[in-house]
C-alpha cells in the first residue's frame, strides 16, 4: 500500500508539472490574442481554463497522496508553510511556494470582478514564478530527479515556453512597428494567400 501511495504521488507530481507547463504556454498564447492552428482564440482561452482546473485536481491528489505516504514524512503545516519539512526542506519548500502561488492565482481569478482586471493581471504574473518553483521542487526532491526523462520533460517545456514568448514578442514588435508613422507611407505588407495584413495575422484583438 505504501508503495502504491509513493508511485501515485510521483505519477501525479509529473502529471501536475506537465499540465502546469501547458497552462503557462496556453496563458502566453491567450495573452497574445493569437489563435492556435485549428483552434480559434476563444477555444485557446477555454482550454487554458480547463487545463488549469485539471492541474489543480492533480495537485490536490499529489499533496493528499504524499501526506498519507509515511516515507514522505509530510505534516499538514508543510502544505501551507514552506521550508519546514523533515525531508529535503528547501526543495520540498519550493513545492509549497508553488502551491501557495497557485492558491493566490485561483483566488484572484475567482475574485476578478471584485478586485478589478488591473489588480488581477498583476497577481497573474505570479504564474511565471510558480513554474520555476515547481520545476526546482520536482528536480530537487523527486525520486526521479536523476532520471534523464524528467529532465527531458522540463527542458522540452522550457523550449516551448521560450518559443511561445518569442512569437508573442515578435508579434508585439510588428504591432508597434505598424503603429509608427511611416516615412515612406507604405501600407502594411499583405498576405496574399489569406488576404490579411501581417499585423492582423499576429494580433487582431482590436
Ligand atoms: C505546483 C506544485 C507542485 C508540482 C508541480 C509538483 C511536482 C512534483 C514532481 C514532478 C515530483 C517528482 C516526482 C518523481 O520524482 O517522480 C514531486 C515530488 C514530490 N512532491 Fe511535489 N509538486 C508540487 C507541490 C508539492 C507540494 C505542495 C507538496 C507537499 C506539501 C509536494 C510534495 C512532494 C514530495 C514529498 C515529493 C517527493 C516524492 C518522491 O519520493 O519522489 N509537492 N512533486
Amino acid at each position: 500500500m505504501t508503495d502504491a501511495l509513493w508511485y501515485f504521488g510521483r505519477g501525479t507530481g509529473v502529471t501536475v508539472l506537465v499540465l502546469f507547463s501547458l497552462v503557462v504556454v496556453l496563458g502566453i498564447v491567450t495573452r497574445s490574442g493569437q489563435p492556435l492552428p485549428g483552434l480559434p482564440r476563444v477555444a485557446v482561452a477555454a482550454l487554458h481554463r480547463t487545463v488549469s482546473l485539471a492541474a489543480l485536481a492533480f495537485l490536490t491528489l499529489h499533496v493528499l497522496t504524499l501526506l498519507l505516504d509515511p516515507y514522505a514524512q509530510l505534516r499538514l503545516e508543510d502544505v501551507v508553510l514552506p521550508f519546514r519539512a523533515a525531508y529535503r526542506p528547501a526543495w520540498q519548500g519550493l513545492g509549497t511556494v508553488a502551491l501557495d502561488l497557485v492558491v493566490l492565482l485561483v483566488a484572484s481569478s475567482l475574485l476578478r470582478q471584485r478586485i478589478g482586471v488591473r489588480a488581477w493581471r498583476w497577481l497573474h504574473w505570479a504564474a511565471y514564478l510558480c513554474w520555476p518553483a515547481a520545476v526546482a521542487h520536482a528536480i530537487g526532491t523527486g525520486t526521479d530527479r536523476h532520471s534523464g526523462w524528467l529532465l527531458t520533460v522540463v527542458v522540452a517545456w522550457r523550449w516551448l515556453m521560450i518559443g511561445a514568448l518569442k512569437s508573442v514578442n515578435s508579434c508585439r514588435s510588428l504591432d508597434s512597428a505598424s503603429s509608427l508613422p511611416s516615412s515612406s507611407h507604405e501600407p502594411p505588407t499583405s498576405d496574399a494567400s489569406s488576404g490579411t495584413t501581417s499585423t492582423t495575422k499576429c494580433n487582431d484583438r482590436k
